[in-house]
Formats: C-alpha cells, structure tokens, sequence
C-alpha cells in the first residue's frame, strides 16, 4: 500500500478532483461536520474493500452511507413515517439512521457487512454535500481513522494515520461538531445505537417518546460498541480531579493544573469540538491522560462514551 496522498484545498478544483477520484474508485477523505471520513464510491465493491484495508478495520463492521440530499435517501432504504420525520428534522446533520435496506440498491453488500439494514446519513457541512453532489454516487465513509484510534477532527490528523494509503484529502478545516454522528437504529423501535453530535434528548423531544437502547444479544450493532476505541498512545483516567505521578490533566470547566481545557466555561458544544484534537495534542507528554468529570447529558453523553472506550483496557 504505497499511494501518493494528495492534500486537496477546498475549492472549485479541489472539489473537482476528489469527486473524479471517487468516481474513479478512488479513496479521499473528506471533511464532515462531525469529523473528517474515509471515502469511497459505495456502489463499488473495490473501492469499498479499500476502505476496509486502509483503516486496517476488521471487515464485518458495516458502514455509513453518504448522501447529498435527505430525498435521496428512499434509493437505498425503507423509511417509516416516522424516519421520514426524523429524516425531514435532523437532515443535513450529524444523525446517521440505520434502515431497512431496499432489496434492489446497488450499494455494494460489503457495506452493510451483510446486514440487511444499511446506515445513511446527510452530512450538514456544506463542502461535503458539494462533493457528494458532485460525485453523483453514495459515499460510504467510516472515521477517516487507522481502526481502534482516535477519530480525526482536521486533514493533518488524516494524514497522520492515512498518508500513503490513500489518495486524496479534501481539506475543509477544522471540524465544528467533533464527535462522530449520532447513530439511530430504525428497523423496530427506535434504537439509540451509539451518542453522537446530536443530542439523543432532542430525538426523543421530536419522537415524543424515550429510545430504546441497542439490541443487547449477539454481536455488537453499532461498532461504537467495541469496549476499545478511540484510543490515542497514552492510557486514559476518567473522573479526576487532580493529577497522579506520570499524568497530564485535560481539564473540563474550573480545572487548576489543566495542561489543556476542554472547556474552561463547562460548554459541552466547543468541549466535544475540541476532545479529538486535545487527545492527539496530549498523547506522549505522559504515560496517562487524566480527564476532568464530564457531565453525562447532551453532547456530555457522546464525549463520556469516547472517553469510556479510550480508557478501556486494551
Ligand atoms: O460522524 C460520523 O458518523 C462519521 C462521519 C465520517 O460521517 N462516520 C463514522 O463512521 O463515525 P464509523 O465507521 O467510524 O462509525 C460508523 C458506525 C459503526 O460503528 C458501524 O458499526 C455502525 O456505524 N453501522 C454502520 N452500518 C450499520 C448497520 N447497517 N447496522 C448497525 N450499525 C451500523
Ligand atoms: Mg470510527
């Protein structure tokens, strides 16, 4: 795997570019709102299993599947009514719903990893619907990640993990949200399959009624819920309030001693803009990272999910 990565600037040309290299089955990442994906024409099996092989991703973890435009949607799957509104609410944005899949897509059936639900999701930055338009083929694009690591939240983190592995990034800057898409299953009851950038509260405002949790039995629905994830070099303390021997602190709201802040202000919105980007920054000033208590509502539910599975043990 010894490919030249082009860094793509987020213009006219630029867009041009990575929409010609994933129509030619190509891979470019791409810049989202939530954090920069690695993608690839969803409708070519190749393409797709280079996805699989760039991430070095174990290949039965399916993937998510970009589209430009929410009507599009109903090409790849069956929305209820109630998907419809949901799909009406919260697209563009960082919500992905698993679906039942169509019998007659073309999606390549490596993206579901055989399933018969598949992920869809409208991505809110503008650029990336741009390209996906452009292109004029669904985007399959998981975190534009090495598998187990931190998710990239600029193209510099891209080209840490992918450089030489891939062919393009399209560099749209830093990401505003900064955790990854809210994940909501809808094949039964609505199902929330993995906190992300969209509250889960503000679905179940919308829904009128509490989610349910993922299906507990078998094999895990959302790859979220691999114990480890998001893991950077250092290991990873939860819940501190101070620091120990060998730790840096990364701090939440009033924290004395913090190497880095999430927040100083205690506003989950910028503190889930900034995680990513602040674990990469701390990992190799110390053996552990020490993190200040985090509220568990809102965006708190997303980062404390990160958190939990960059300190699992691994
Ligand atoms: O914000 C995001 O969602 C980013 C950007 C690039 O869009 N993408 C992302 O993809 O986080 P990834 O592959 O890192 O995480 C997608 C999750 C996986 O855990 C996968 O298991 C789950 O979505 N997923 C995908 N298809 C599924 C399906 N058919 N059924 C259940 N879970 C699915
Ligand atoms: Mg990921």
């Amino acid at each position: 795997m010894d490919r030249k990565t082009a860094l793509l600037a987020s213009d006219a040309s630029g867009i041009a570019r990575a929409a010609e290299l994933l129509r030619q089955g190509g891979l470019v990442a791409l810049p989202t709102e939530t954090v920069y994906g690695l993608g690839g024409d969803a409708t070519n099996g190749e393409a797709v299993a280079g996805i699989f092989a760039a991430k070095g991703r174990p290949s039965f973890n399916p993937l998510i599947v970009h589209l430009p435009d929410a009507p599009e949607a109903g090409r790849y799957a069956v929305l209820s009514p109630e998907a419809e509104a949901l799909a009406e609410r919260f697209w563009p944005g960082p919500l992905t719903l698993v679906l039942p899949m169509r019998a007659d897509t073309e999606l390549s059936p490596l993206v579901s990893a055989g399933l018969p639900n598949v992920a869809l999701r409208v991505p809110a930055l503008r650029l990336a619907r741009q390209l996906l338009r452009e292109t004029g083929r669904p985007v399959a694009a998981p975190s534009a990640n090495r598998s187990g690591r931190v998710s990239p939240t600029r193209a510099a983190h891209v080209m840490d993990g992918l450089s030489g592995r891939i062919d393009a990034v399209l560099d749209g800057g830093p990401a505003d949200v900064g955790v990854e898409s809210t994940i909501l299953g809808l094949w039964d009851v609505p199902r929330l399959l993995r906190p992300g950038g969209l509250p889960a509260e503000e679905i179940e405002d919308a829904l009128g009624r509490p989610l349910a949790g993922p299906p507990d039995a078998g094999a895990p629905a959302a790859p979220g819920m691999l114990a480890s994830h998001y893991a950077p070099g250092a290991s990873v303390r939860l819940g501190a309030t101070g620091i120990e021997a060998g730790e840096v602190l990364l701090g939440f709201g009033d924290a004395p001693g913090a190497a880095m802040n999430l927040s100083p202000g205690g506003d989950l919105r910028e503190a889930a803009a900034n995680l990513f980007g602040y674990l990469r920054d701390l990992d190799g000033m110390a053996p552990v990272i020490a993190v200040s208590p985090i509220p568990e509502t809102g965006l708190g539910r997303a980062i404390n999910d990160r958190l939990r599975r960059a300190a699992a043990p691994r």
